[in-house]
């Protein structure tokens, strides 16, 4: 069934305080809950209904009296008293067989839970939605040495803990973890003298993998109390990484629960970009004690409200730490290849849908990413000053409450009198906006005209002008910044902005820093886009200059069959050649546009796309790149040589990337020489992992890979890397077959989201090898998508989406992805999860 947000209603009764016991058992765990309902004025329909699933109801009973509720698959329903009442019930789950990490599972012998967003309901009988709070109490009764819940502890001894969560919170903030731990402790002190223990808990011997995080964790709530004013609010917080979760982590109340791999790291063990995400999430999570807990959201359909802001958030603070431009432009990166294809595919849909079947299935790039982007619109439309005011009014009007996006689009119009109806659209317009671009120059004045169009999107024919913040700079003809940074608002359909007083018509630097979620259409020559590259001051538009010089080549060589472009390769190798820029910045100015959105670009303009012939101009322009710059890659590659202590610090990790970038065009040059001594020294995991990948790309390194697994063969997040990597570069000819060889393999724990992603996902990813003719790629992964959706239905939807951009493709290839599609449809039993995702993918 669909749930539309126009249906919301309250509950029809308020939760006083929550008691739960466990008495744990791996297959026969009893929880108890104790909670007192009142009436909830605010509520038309007073029908007593609490969500359950899969809970073996024992017994019920309200102020003491034994009851007997109706109760189905989804839930219980009772007759209760007209004013407060207190309601107890029994029920026994089956933690150990719980295979879909939702609710209350086991994960190598420990208890753990993940309750967003709808897992609570599977724990006990609840009104499982987030606009019920309440106060929590935890007795945990169970053999393990460490038992956590939410809150502060408050008692403990042999056998059992109690926690108390003063901060009312919905049930899908819940949180328990039982298990035979170690802890890595730190201390904080608030900015107003609050002491705060901190705790990573890890299995044993994890514990020399916790040291960043917990650097990570102090410098989030350093950077939250300095910018954004907000303190943290229990005693204690407490980190739990486990092995087999769906996610990235969990903000639950005081008790954050990670997926390892986004929580352990050391030098050895894990990548610079396994360092910098760990330290996004570690602060994403943290973040969300504000937004996200003590401010949550009144339904799911609000879900951008805690994931948009909080990933602007973790964004902002990572480039306090880090680069500020490197960070968009990896940002800006991701959300091309992620959210776009979304956001103009099957599965399209606004930043705050409007319906949902399951709503797991909206945990998108469209509500994280893209609803971060709004709030980067917002306060570069409102200004920084005025951005920091609604904030304040935010916290200060909602805390404690359940609120939606116009609870939150209220206080900026509070806080700064600017209307924003228009803005609002955001939210609920999908599809990315085209902005085009037109140019006049006469008489000292240039004129930008600028329109803006967006696609029909499922379920939305006919799309209003949005407003956009399009931030624009002009460069003389000598390269001088003649108008520097300025904000126009595109909210017309067509709109034209002048500027005077120029004495030569300038070069426009337009969407600077990607002040806006949009596809630019600028017909421009290659040689003012090599202009913006060596002159422009802004350092985002000066890749993106780059960026589309390259994405220009490859569509040539693609469609026209021409050799690659002198002025994209003299101009990248001008800027690499220099070595005031950044290395972070000049390794990712190496970087070419990916194959999905090549062919993206080659659909939009009205040619179907071959995988094949994308993969082909992109090999072919690589290894023109590399004899282009033969000389300089060897002074390139040096850069990487850090002599002091590995850190995974923004300086040696941009001199890594930079030669890790190197060492790939040298490769093709010598056959992997330079790689193979590369990898006999090297001594921290960025190194070995862009070695090893430079020789399998070369088609080399059978021993090392072989070397790397006996190396490696007992950690789990390294051997992830080992199954991702060989599937990533395959060749597209072998893509399948090694994905198939690598489901033999006795390592293949399948049922472990981690490493069924490291395959599937590298599959997925791998766009010549997914999109191989044969059809092999799409029948190995559907089968393996049939057998995972019994097991695990929420990662099993989440990878349909490899399917998403399908009707881009040739009638031969949609056939066979059809074909597929239809047989998955087909599957008995298949869960909801999977079903809604494949019934829109297919489309109408
Ligand atoms: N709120 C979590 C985060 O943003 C994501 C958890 C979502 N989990 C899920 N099963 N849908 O970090
Ligand atoms: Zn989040």
């Amino acid at each position: 069934t669909t749930i539309y947000l126009k249906d919301y209603s309250p509950f029809g009764f308020t939760v006083d305080d929550v008691h739960l016991t466990f008495d744990l058992s791996p297959s026969a765990t009893r929880v108890t809950s104790r909670i007192t309902f009142s009436p909830n004025p605010d509520a038309a329909d007073h029908t007593f209904f609490l969500h359950g699933e899969e809970l073996k109801l024992i017994r019920a009973s309200i102020d003491g009296q034994p009851v007997t509720p109706d109760a189905t698959d989804k839930g219980l329903t009772c007759n209760v008293p007209s004013s407060s009442f207190v309601w107890e019930a029994e029920v026994e789950i089956d933690p150990a067989g719980n295979t879909a990490l939702e609710g209350l599972y086991m994960s190598n012998g420990m208890y753990c839970t993940q309750c967003e967003a709808e897992g609570f309901r599977k724990i006990t009988y609840y009104p499982d939605r987030p606009d019920v709070m309440s106060t929590f109490t935890v007795r945990i009764n169970g053999p393990e040495k460490v038992l956590l819940s939410n809150g502060n502890p408050t008692d403990q001894g042999e056998g059992f803990a109690e926690w108390h969560d003063p901060w009312p919170k919905p049930a899908y903030l819940f949180a328990l973890v039982a298990g035979d731990l170690v802890n890595h402790p730190d201390r904080f002190t608030t900015k107003s003298g609050k002491e705060v223990e901190l705790n990573i808990w890890v299995r044993p011997g994890d514990e020399g993998k916790c040291a960043f995080g917990m650097e990570a964790l102090k410098k989030s709530m350093t950077w939250d109390e300095d910018v954004y004013g907000r303190e943290y609010d229990l005693d204690v917080f407490n980190i739990v990484a486990v092995d087999d979760f769906n996610m990235g982590a969990m903000e639950n109340k005081g008790l954050n629960i990670f997926n390892s791999s986004c929580v352990l790291a050391s030098p050895e063990t894990s990548t610079d970009d396994n360092f910098e995400r760990i330290e996004a999430i570690i602060a994403h999570e943290y973040f969300h004690n504000w937004t996200g807990n003590r401010i949550t959201c009144r339904d799911w359909f609000q879900l951008c409200l805690k994931e948009g802001l909080t990933v602007f958030r973790d964004a902002q603070f990572t480039s306090d730490m880090r680069s500020e431009p490197v960070k968009r432009i990896r940002d800006v990166i991701d959300l091309r290849g992620r959210q776009f294809p979304e956001d103009n595919g099957p599965l399209s849909h606004s930043v705050r849908p409007d319906s949902f079947v399951e709503i797991n299935n909206f945990y998108t790039a469209t509500v994280y990413e893209k609803g971060a982007e709004v709030i980067g619109m917002l306060k570069t439309l409102v200004g920084d000053d005025a951005y920091a005011k609604a904030l304040d009014l935010y916290f200060e009007r909602h805390d404690g409450d359940a609120a939606t996006i116009e609870d939150w689009l209220a206080v900026f119009q509070d806080a700064t009198g600017r209307d924003l109806s228009q803005f609002k659209r955001w939210y609920s317009q999908a599809g990315t906006p085209r902005v085009k671009v037109a140019e006049d120059w006469a008489d000292g004045t240039y004129t930008l005209t600028l329109s803006q169009s967006t696609s029909p999107t499922p379920g939305q024919d006919n799309k209003q002008p949005q407003v956009i913040p399009v931030a624009v700079g002009l460069l003389g003809q000598n390269g001088d910044e003649v108008a520097q940074t300025r904000v126009l608002e595109l909210t017309e359909k067509e709109q034209s902005f002048t500027f005077d007083g120029l004495s030569t018509k300038p070069v426009p630097s337009i969407l600077r820093g990607f002040s806006a979620p949009v596809i630019l259409d600028h017909d421009t020559t290659s040689a003012e886009r090599a202009f913006l590259l060596s002159h422009d001051t802004d350092p985002f538009n000066r890749w993106e200059a780059g960026r589309s010089l390259a994405r220009e080549t490859l569509l040539a060589m693609i469609t026209d069959g021409t050799a690659p472009s002198g002025a994209y390769l003299d101009g990248v190798q001008a800027v690499l050649r220099d070595d005031t820029l950044d290395p972070a910045y000049r390794a990712l100015m190496l970087g070419l546009p990916g194959q999905s959105e090549l062919a993206t670009a080659l659909h939009d303009g009205g040619t179907t796309p071959d995988p094949q012939a994308i993969w082909t101009a992109t090999e072919t322009l690589r290894q023109a790149q590399a004899q282009h710059m033969q000389d300089l890659l060897p002074r390139l590659h040096g850069e990487a040589q850090v002599s002091s202590p590995y850190q995974p610090d923004a300086d040696q990790s941009g001199r890594r990337a930079l030669g890790g970038a190197a060492l790939s065009l040298i490769t093709r040059l010598d056959g992997g020489a330079l790689a193979a001594s590369e990898y006999a020294k090297a001594d921290n995991m960025t190194l070995q992992l862009s070695a090893l990948g430079c020789l399998i790309k070369a088609g080399k390194g059978e021993a090392e890979l072989q070397a790397f697994y006996d190396q490696w063969e007992d950690d789990r997040l390294v051997i992830d890397k080992w199954f991702g990597l060989q599937v990533s570069l395959a060749d597209p000819e072998q893509t399948a077959t090694v994905g198939r060889s690598l489901t033999q393999h006795p390592d293949f724990n399948w049922k472990n989201p981690n490493r069924f992603r490291a395959v599937f996902g590298a599959l997925a990813m791998n766009h010549p090898g997914f999109h191989h003719a044969s059809g092999t790629a799409y029948e190995l992964l559907a089968a393996w998508l049939i057998r995972l959706d019994p097991v695990n239905p929420q990662t099993t939807a989440r990878m349909c989406s490899a399917f998403q951009t399908w009707r881009r493709y040739d009638a031969a290839r949609q056939d066979l992805i059809k074909v597929q599609l239809d047989r998955i449809a087909a599957t008995p039993d298949l869960s909801r999860d999977v079903t809604e995702m494949i019934t829109r993918i297919r489309g109408a």
